[in-house]
């Protein structure tokens, strides 16, 4: 096991299509999930993707810890039904995603490959994923809120596209520290401004 080197915004391996695995319990992939789990601990955050440390394979890992899990049902109204939703690390190999309806929702997201910067993305708010397991089982998955939002970021990953692309407001991309100078939480901050923004 190994901590690797996390590739940032610009490397080509960043922004190509990464190749499906042909045999998910290979053991050149279960090492690579041990490393990938080892970087993400040590780097800090809740997903990561092959082709971030350098592997264009289709793999991601991905954890939501409690207090992650509620970050988008709160204040919500019409997701009150859903149960905020921790997810143990979970690795999907060769996933595919659908959206179970058109409805999208901003929330802040950051990535490892944009190091300081944070910024607010549209993301579908319910989705379907199905993927193989490191032992070769499939899983599938309704997921929504934050759940659904890693999962449609590490994917993404998958086909060369990074957080920044999915924007549509680019005045809510930024430093993370310079962004997080205020009173208020900034994700509330910014989807405060945002929806003032949108009511005009
Ligand atoms: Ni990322």
């Amino acid at each position: 096991m190994a901590i690797l080197k996390i590739a940032r915004m610009g490397h080509p391996v960043l922004s190509r299509t990464a190749d499906m695995v042909a045999d998910p319990t290979a053991p050149d992939i279960l090492r690579l999930i041990a490393d990938m789990v080892d970087t993400l601990a040590d780097a800090g955050g809740v997903g990561l993707a092959a082709p971030q440390v350098h592997v264009p394979k289709r793999v991601v890992i991905f954890h939501v810890p409690e207090s992650r899990a509620r970050e988008e049902t709160n204040g919500d109204e019409d997701e009150s039904e859903d149960e905020p939703e921790a997810v143990p690390m979970t690795v999907l190999i060769n996933p595919e995603i659908e959206p179970l309806d058109d409805e999208t929702s901003s929330g802040v997201e950051a990535c490892l490959s944009l190091p300081g910067m944070m910024g607010l993305v549209p993301r579908y708010k319910r989705i379907r994923y199905k993927a193989v397991t490191p032992s070769g089982s499939i899983i599938e998955h309704e997921a929504s809120g934050f759940h659904a939002r890693v999962v449609q970021h590490e994917c993404e990953h998958l086909d060369g596209i990074l957080y920044p692309m999915r924007m549509d407001d680019l005045s809510t991309f930024g430093f993370s520290e310079e962004m997080g100078r205020n009173e208020l939480p900034l994700g509330e901050r910014m989807r405060a401004e945002k929806e003032t923004a949108d009511d005009d």
